[in-house]
């Protein structure tokens, strides 16, 4: 089905997804595409945004397209980069800045009488983040916002919807920045501002029904947000041919793996539940190392996923809750980014593997699943949980994996996520759980001398679990709920908080 979209052209700006994001908040659909690898432009297209860089221009191998297939065509917005390729490309000139063009700034003066710039403040605060700045522009543009510093702020083309900006407005230092892009989105490309959660489903749903039709479906749900929306609209698409699947790992929270199958069923979805520990606890067997664990778990779960979706006769697909930055990565203008830890391997190809792939939300950030998942109906305690690794606690248990110390360690797991959510922190943080670590320590219990096992916490604040703070939990809160701790789960005698930032440390232990 149609969705009216903006194009934003990325030549590997920080900032690129930051733009599609604030159009998006405007409740209009965009696709992010790689300058060196764009789709032909659908009819659906209303309008191009250049990203930023941090190549410069004037790089005998600067990123560059074929502006001319925009031009004239379609209204054009160049952000930094973008503006300044724009200049270039038409006898305009761009020279090192010669004072650093990096932070707030104010506009000077603002031609309001620009469509893009309607509305705007004469001293608008913007940022700016560039080495390089037009110096000058070709006799067809026309300055329409200047700072102190920097004479071509923003600039139009004479008689076209070709604009730039040499200053950022995704970022929220630039405070009219979401007037800029509604000036440019709404009423300079006429788009009308109804992708909405409902609508992505209506859309989606009835795009699912088309491709789909009467073929089966195989998808494994993880407890997590993306697996559980994505199954929620192909079952919306497809009901009862959807096939859920979901393994019990033996490495979940405490009573997860029952509470989350019965949220699922009382959603209506026909999902079985998979008894699989022993066959977990068996291939973890002696392991330490955690990369050997991560490859034990992710092997196991794939044999477990394809003897399973071998009883389902005649699926034809897989589904999955592949997210937009997965994408956005995957065929970004660097290529995909080292991963430090190997969060997703598969060895082999199984024979689901082989099965043809169904991602319907590899066009949503995570807000945006969460907001359609809210628009289904989906539980809040699965909308707002916190991110579980897929190897769960075998990664927050150090060295080798016993079912007594998952035991353990899903006691002090609940009575720290439940001390959280009982004291209202738990929204707070963004991530948060313990570890069990492989030393024991002295400790006193009555007139007994103990020799037992040290807990850490672990709670941290992040956007994107990228980079995350240590979080400030109050000293009350760790007080209280180290004693508890202590008092309730059998054969933990210390507590410790983990006060380290990522970088340089890593979320997970291991
Ligand atoms: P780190 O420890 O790398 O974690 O700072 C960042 C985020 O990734 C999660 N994580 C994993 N997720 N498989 C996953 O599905 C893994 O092997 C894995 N390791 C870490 C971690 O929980 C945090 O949210």
């Amino acid at each position: 089905m149609a969705t009216e979209q903006i194009l934003i052209i990325d030549f590997g700006s920080q900032f690129t997804q930051l733009i599609a994001r604030r159009v998006r908040e405007l409740n209009v659909y965009c696709e992010i595409h790689p300058y060196n690898n764009l789709p032909s432009i659908s009819p659906d297209v209303k309008g191009v945004i250049l990203s930023g860089s941090p190549c410069s221009v004037r790089d005998s191998d600067a990123p560059n397209v074929h502006l001319a297939a925009f031009r004239h065509k379609l209204p054009l917005l160049g952000v930094c980069y973008g503006a300044q390729l724009l200049a270039q490309s038409s006898g305009g000139e761009v020279q090192p800045s010669s004072i650093r063009e990096y932070g707030r700034a104010r506009l000077g003066t603002v031609d309001t009488a620009s469509e893009l710039m309607k509305g705007f403040d004469q001293h608008s605060q913007v940022w700016m983040s560039h080495g390089d700045t037009i110096t000058q522009i070709p006799d067809h543009f026309d300055v329409i916002a200047s700072t102190e510093t920097v004479r071509v702020a923003a600039f139009q083309v004479r008689g076209e919807q070709t604009y730039g900006i040499q200053f950022h407005p995704e970022v929220t230092h630039s405070l009219q920045g979401k007037q800029l892009l509604h000036n440019f989105v709404v009423d300079i490309c006429g788009c009308s501002q109804n992708w909405t959660a409902d609508s992505f489903v209506d859309t989606t749903v009835a795009d699912l029904k088309a491709k789909l039709g009467d073929d089966k479906v195989v998808l494994g749900l993880s407890g997590g947000v993306d697996s559980s929306v994505a199954a929620m609209l192909i079952h919306r698409a497809i009901g009862p041919n959807l096939y859920c699947i979901f393994v019990d790992n033996g490495l979940l929270r405490k009573d997860e793996f029952q509470s989350v199958l019965d949220s699922y069923k009382t959603l209506g979805l026909n999902v079985k539940g998979v008894d699989a520990q022993e066959q977990f606890y068996s291939a973890l067997t002696g392991l330490t190392d955690p990369e050997a664990k991560r490859k034990a778990i992710g092997k196991t779960f794939i044999d477990v996923f394809d003897q399973e979706s071998h009883r389902i006769e005649d699926v034809s697909w897989l589904g999955q809750g592949t997210i937009y930055p997965d994408v956005i990565e995957s065929v970004s203008v660097k290529g995909p980014s080292a991963t430090i830890k190997s969060h997703h391997n598969v060895g082999g190809l199984p024979d689901f593997m082989k099965l043809k792939v169904v991602e319907p939300l590899n066009t949503l950030f995570k807000d945006e699943v969460r907001a359609v998942g809210r628009s289904m109906g989906l539980p809040e305690f699965i909308l707002g949980r916190h991110p579980f690794p897929g190897p769960g606690l075998a990664i927050r248990i150090l060295g080798d994996i016993t079912p007594e110390k998952v035991a353990i360690l899903q006691e002090v797991d609940a009575l720290f996520i439940n001390g959280l959510k009982r004291e209202g922190l738990y929204d707070q943080v963004w991530q948060a759980g313990a570890m069990l670590l492989p030393i024991q320590s002295v400790g006193v219990m009555g007139d007994e001398r103990t020799y037992e096992r040290v807990v850490a916490l672990r709670a941290v604040t992040s956007v994107d679990g990228m980079t995350a703070d240590w979080a400030h939990l109050p000293y009350s809160f760790l007080a209280d709920i180290s004693n508890e701790i202590i008092n309730k789960v059998k054969g933990v005698n210390r507590v410790v908080y983990d006060i380290s930032s990522k970088p340089p440390a890593t979320i997970e232990w291991e």
